[in-house]
């Protein structure tokens, strides 16, 4: 089965081009993402299955409605059960991991399978996806490697994460291949704690507004 390129996620994370990564160690945070996230028109999310209350936090989010629900660090068969069982609409794995992929087709999900080599995007490829994580970014060359895998994977847009944050997340975004930029930069349950959300907040607006005022992103 291959994937269906044409859903509808695809299209939002090139608009939104931020895909902020969290893992939730107190839900009692969540309201406070969740308005932060939609106060600043950024309603992705990556809940990461790093802690055990991923499956709950995924739930919580996709019954309010307000934010496009993905589960990520999803590394085995049982855990994108789980993550689509409590309402994930997109999946983002480290790797590239045949049965997580395999579920997600049967299912019309989205999967976002991690790659950092010529062989992980060929073997996305094969599944017949076309948009891929490329992870850990900064280790393996970041932007400069993306463009020498966009020769011979011209068809292919990728999702870089790790090592991404302020100062260079507008570089990578001005980069064709890239369909949006994903990680805890972004927003993260430390920094909401800091101060009930305003750095936070602040934080995210900063990003947003460096995305208007950059015409070539
Ligand atoms: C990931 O899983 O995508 C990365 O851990 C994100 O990396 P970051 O923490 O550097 O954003």
């Amino acid at each position: 089965m291959l994937a269906n390129m044409d859903h509808e996620i695809y299209k939002q994370l090139e608009e939104v081009k931020l895909l902020p990564l969290y893992t939730a160690t107190d839900l009692s945070y969540l309201d406070k993402l969740e308005e932060i996230l939609v106060n600043n028109d950024v309603r992705f999310i990556e809940v990461t299955f790093r802690s055990n209350l991923a499956a709950e936090a995924i739930k919580k989010l996709a019954v309010s409605g307000e934010l496009v629900v993905g589960a990520g660090t999803v590394r085995t068969l049982q855990e994108v059960k789980i993550a689509v069982a409590n309402g994930a609409k997109f999946v983002v794995s480290p790797a590239v991991v045949p049965e997580v992929i395999e579920y997600c087709l049967k299912q019309d999900i989205p999967v976002f399978p991690g790659t950092a080599t010529p062989g992980d995007i060929q073997r996305a490829l094969d599944y017949g996806i076309k948009v891929v994580k490329f992870f850990p970014a900064d280790i393996y060359g970041g932007l400069k490697a993306i463009k020498a895998l966009s020769g011979p994977f011209y068809d292919v847009r990728f999702l870089p994460t790790g090592g991404i944050d302020k100062s260079n997340f507008i570089e990578y975004l001005n980069s064709k291949p890239i369909i949006g930029v994903g990680g805890s930069f972004i927003i993260s349950e430390a920094l909401i704690k800091e101060d009930n959300g305003k750095t936070a907040d602040s934080t995210l607006k900063e990003l947003v507004d460096l995305i208007k005022a950059n015409k070539n992103v």
